[in-house]
Formats: C-alpha cells, sequence, structure tokens
C-alpha cells in the first residue's frame, strides 16, 4: 500500500528550529537589551515581504506561463516556509506584544491564516500519495480495491459468510459522493470499525475452515496455512476499502478548506494594508 507523501525529516527540523526561536522570542520579549527594538520596522518589512512572497504559489499553480518553473511541490514547499517564517519575523516585529487595535486585528489575522495553512498542509499530505517516486491517484487507488476484491471473491475455499461481512464493510465504508460531506467525522473512527469488522471475518474464517476441515480433505496445519492466506486477502481488501474511503473524504475537506482559506487570506490582506497605512499615517 503507497504511503502519505508526509513533511520529512528536513521539514520536521525546520519546524522545531523555529518553534525554538519564537520560543526564546516570546520568553526574551521584556529584555529592555534586547537590540531586537533597533530593528522592528525592519522586520516588518522583511516578514510583509516575505508574506507577499509567498503567494507565489498560488500565482504559480493557476498561470500557465509559470508552468515551466519548477515543480508544485517545490514551491509549495517554499510556500509553507515563507507561511511559518513570515509570520515568525512578525512576531518579532510585533516584540510579542499587543499594540494598537489595528496591529492586533492584523497580527490574529496572519495567525490564523498561518493555522489554516498548517491545517491545509495536513489535509493535503492526506491526499498527495506516492508509489515508486510517482504520486497517484484516486483511480488508482480503486483499481487496488478493485483487485483485492477479485482476489477475494476468486480464493478457493472462501467462506461466503466472510465474502458477504467484507462486501458489507464496503458498502457501510464508501457511500456516495452526496453522502460524503455528512459522514467526515466518521473517518476518526474507521480505523477502529476496520479492526473490528477483521476481527468478526478471521473468526468466520476459521469457523469456515474448522467446518469444511475435513470435506476439503485439509490436515489441521494446511487448513491453518489456508486460514492465514484467506485472512490476507481479506485485511487486503479491508484496509483497501478504508484507504479509498479516507482518500475520498479528505478530499471533500479539503475543498471546504479551500473555501474558508481564501477569504481569511483576503481578510489578512485588507488588515495587513489598513496597518501599514495607520502606522505611516499616525
Ligand atoms: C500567513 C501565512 C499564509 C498565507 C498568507 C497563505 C496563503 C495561501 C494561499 C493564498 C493559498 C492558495 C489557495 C488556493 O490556491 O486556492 C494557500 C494554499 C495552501 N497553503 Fe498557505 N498560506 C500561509 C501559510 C501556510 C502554511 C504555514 C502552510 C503549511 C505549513 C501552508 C500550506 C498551504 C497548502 C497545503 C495550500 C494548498 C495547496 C494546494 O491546494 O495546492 N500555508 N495558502
Amino acid at each position: 500500500m503507497p504511503a502519505p507523501d508526509g513533511i520529512g525529516d528536513s521539514g520536521l527540523v525546520f519546524f522545531i528550529a523555529l518553534a525554538a526561536v519564537t520560543a526564546a522570542g516570546w520568553l526574551t520579549r521584556e529584555d529592555p537589551a534586547s537590540t531586537r527594538l533597533d530593528w522592528n520596522y525592519q522586520l516588518g518589512v522583511i516578514g510583509g515581504v516575505m508574506l507577499l512572497a509567498l503567494l507565489a504559489y498560488p500565482l504559480r499553480k493557476r498561470l500557465r506561463s509559470l508552468r515551466h518553473l519548477g515543480s508544485m511541490k517545490s514551491w509549495l514547499r517554499g510556500h509553507a516556509i515563507l507561511g511559518l517564517a513570515g509570520p515568525t519575523v512578525i512576531l518579532f516585529h510585533a516584540d510579542f506584544q499587543l499594540g494598537a487595535v489595528n496591529s492586533n486585528v492584523a497580527l490574529f489575522s496572519m495567525l490564523l491564516v498561518m493555522a489554516s495553512g498548517l491545517v491545509g498542509r495536513y489535509l493535503y499530505q492526506k491526499i498527495h500519495y506516492k508509489a515508486h517516486g510517482t504520486e497517484i491517484t484516486l483511480q488508482d487507488l480503486k483499481d487496488y480495491l478493485g483487485t483485492s476484491k477479485h482476489d477475494v471473491a476468486q480464493a478457493p475455499f472462501m467462506s461466503a459468510e466472510a465474502l458477504v461481512a467484507l462486501q458489507r464493510f464496503e458498502q457501510a465504508e464508501l457511500p456516495q459522493p452526496a453522502a460524503q460531506g455528512a459522514r467526515a467525522w466518521k473517518i476518526l473512527t474507521l480505523g477502529f470499525r476496520k479492526r473490528l469488522t477483521q476481527r468478526a471475518i478471521d473468526k468466520l474464517l476459521w469457523q469456515d475452515r474448522v467446518a469444511h476441515c475435513e470435506s476439503d480433505g485439509f490436515g489441521r496445519i494446511q487448513a491453518e496455512a489456508l486460514w492465514n492466506y484467506e485472512r490476507v486477502l481479506s485485511r487486503n481488501y479491508l484496509e483497501a476499502v478504508r484507504v479509498v474511503a479516507e482518500y475520498q473524504i479528505y478530499l471533500r475537506i479539503f475543498a471546504l478548506w479551500h473555501v474558508i482559506h481564501i477569504p481569511l487570506m483576503v481578510m489578512l490582506v485588507i488588515t495587513a494594508v489598513v496597518h501599514v497605512v495607520a502606522v505611516h499615517l499616525y
């Protein structure tokens, strides 16, 4: 089974380093000996430019003329780095303190968009799978499900009851697209339901093996070997159903996330412009 595309070791190191720098900034925020205050204005400009620069990613995504400029993955990585480092610089610019109302609104809008970005990154990695270096699609996962289902159905001596239970699990967990939104929360317990079904199927398979040992002409060792083989096939099927169900639901949540993220982003732009104008006017 392919694995989701995670943030990687370097991403984790970057994240931890940034968290450490932020914590250090927070702990020394009232230190009068700090030279940081001398750089406040410049830090605001640098952080602002970083936030503007991260908008290159949606541009790269949408503009055909930029298509030849690097992979989307690298651009998104750059976007995430700027999306975390930019707000960190702005926090230093604000010296980790609240100020005038317009500054506070801009600051919280930025933190909200950054937090939303982190959620988006989590959802993104749930629907970007890689197998042998190539990204795989929902259709690839559905094909894998079809193969696992076929393997189970074609297995000789497979218990009819276990087959029915497996198909019931698929019907229950793979709803029609219209019903997917309403079932989104069920994703939290999908793994648990899969394990319960797995246990029930193991039992059904074993009961079937014991009941048909003699008529199928198997000794105990052969029956156990066959049981293990059938368990592997049924586990593959259940896992394929889980992966497809999870992918479909995350796809819908991610689409919803886009709808929320863009207005937050617009709010950030407006509040940042108001802040910059207010700072220069008063
Ligand atoms: C203040 C900081 C941030 C701003 C202003 C910002 C802004 C944006 C914008 C405008 C988009 C494009 C939405 C679209 O194409 O429909 C986007 C997408 C995205 N951002 Fe951010 N973002 C920020 C921080 C972050 C952070 C910190 C991360 C991850 C660690 C992140 C991850 C993403 C992801 C995964 C997407 C969706 C990519 C896709 O659908 O192709 N963002 N962001």
